[in-house]
């Protein structure tokens, strides 16, 4: 009867260990690799690596981050990749430049950004050294040899497919290219109503060669509220009031944007771009600063100028000493705290913030058909 029962025991424990075995390294299995793309919003030091002046390599940059020192990110602290590698259950993907991306660490994913750059190569054509968009796609596929190499064409192929990426490009093609002197060449060559439709069909051919190297769930952000970064309100305001040709140029650029997302998806039969409206994540702030805890959404904290607009964050500007109670951390990057506000967006927002469905949605989804 003992005998029995301790066979009978043995056997219900080694039927409950079958049955969870199979969900056992499932629920173990590294987190999705993530891969980010564009601008200095998502940069985290690739220019670091690179002879350029758009760089946040000196103090005070980074004065939130865990580590305390400029990392290369825009941010007092964490960027927005960082907070949706946390989400995302992922320690912070490395720049492809940084000597430290190699063995297991490219299995995490990898960051391509470059400050300064946009959806054109003559865009930030100031900063001579960065990785423009046609590079950051080169290095995506130098990637995925190195990759190959360590675990298989197959796997990295998988690996790829079901990652996470995002992309943040557009900005600079207003900022740092069409608006950035008086009778610039792309203003001379095109009114902003024909130049947002010329931009957007250069993204999409950019988007399709993403897709082609394998990406499949992409959350592509709009531009936020242009003309109401600091920069602009120290050069353009006289109350505080928006500039109003970047404005414009910001809401034509974000329902062209989302059209395009909208046709490529249908092109595809498949969900795999997400528009992520960074504009309305940021006007809602923006618009009741107070709201979110912030004590101004117009005057960057580290800065100097008329809204500490004026010039680039450096050691010697002024700095305020609660981060968290400004929107805007330098004259054109949202503090990490706005950064974390935009991220909840991403992850639960509605159809009004993410199309065609948030973040949340999205992993339940892919969790789903693993
Ligand atoms: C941008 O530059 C790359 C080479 O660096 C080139 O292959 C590509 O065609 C260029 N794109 C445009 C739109 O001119
Ligand atoms: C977004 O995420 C939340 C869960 O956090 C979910 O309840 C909601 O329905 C989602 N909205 C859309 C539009 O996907």
């Amino acid at each position: 009867m003992a005998m029995s029962l301790c066979t009978t025991s043995v056997g219900l424990i080694f039927t409950i260990l079958l049955s969870l075995t199979p969900f056992v390294p499932r629920a173990e299995a590294a987190p999705r690799a993530f891969f980010v793309f564009g601008d200095s919003l998502v940069d985290s030091g690739n220019n670091n690596y690179l002879a350029t002046t758009a760089r946040a390599d000196a103090p005070p940059y980074g004065i939130d981050h865990p580590s305390h020192r400029a990392t290369g990110r825009f941010s007092n602290g964490y960027n927005i990749p960082d907070l949706i590698s946390q989400r995302i259950g992922s320690e912070p993907t490395l720049p492809y430049l940084s000597p430290e991306l190699n063995g297991q660490k490219l299995i995490v994913g990898a960051n391509f950004a470059s400050a300064g750059i946009g959806i054109l190569n003559d865009t930030g054509i100031q900063f001579v050294n960065i990785i423009r968009a046609p590079m950051q796609l080169d290095y995506f596929e130098q990637y995925q040899q190195r990759v190959s190499a360590l675990i298989g064409a197959q796997k990295t192929r998988q690996l790829v497919n079901n990652a996470l990426v995002l992309v943040t490009l557009g900005g600079n093609d207003f900022v740092n290219n069409y608006y950035l002197v008086p009778l610039s060449a792309r203003s001379r060559q095109f009114s902003l109503q024909d130049y947002v439709p010329f931009i957007i069909s250069e993204y999409r051919k950019l988007l399709l060669r993403l897709y082609n190297l394998g990406a499949r769930r992409v959350l592509v952000t709009g531009t936020g509220p242009l003309g109401c970064v600091p920069a602009e309100l120290a050069q353009h305001s006289r109350n505080g009031e928006c500039a109003p040709e970047l404005q414009r140029a910001a809401s034509l650029f974000n329902p062209q944007l989302d059209d395009m997302l909208i046709g490529l998806n249908k092109e595809l039969g498949s969900h795999v771009f997400v528009g992520v409206n960074t504009r309305k994540m940021h006007n809602d702030f923006m618009s009741n600063p107070g709201a979110y805890g912030f004590v101004t959404s117009k005057i960057a904290c580290c800065g100097q100028g008329p809204y500490n607009g004026i010039g680039l964050c450096t050691p010697l500007s002024n700095v305020c000493p609660n981060r968290d109670a400004y929107a805007f951390w330098d004259a054109f990057h949202p503090s990490e705290k706005a950064s974390r506000l935009i991220v909840d967006q991403i992850m639960k927002g509605t159809t009004e913030y993410m199309k065609p469905m948030n973040l949340s949605t999205i992993l339940a989804l892919d969790s789903n058909q693993l």
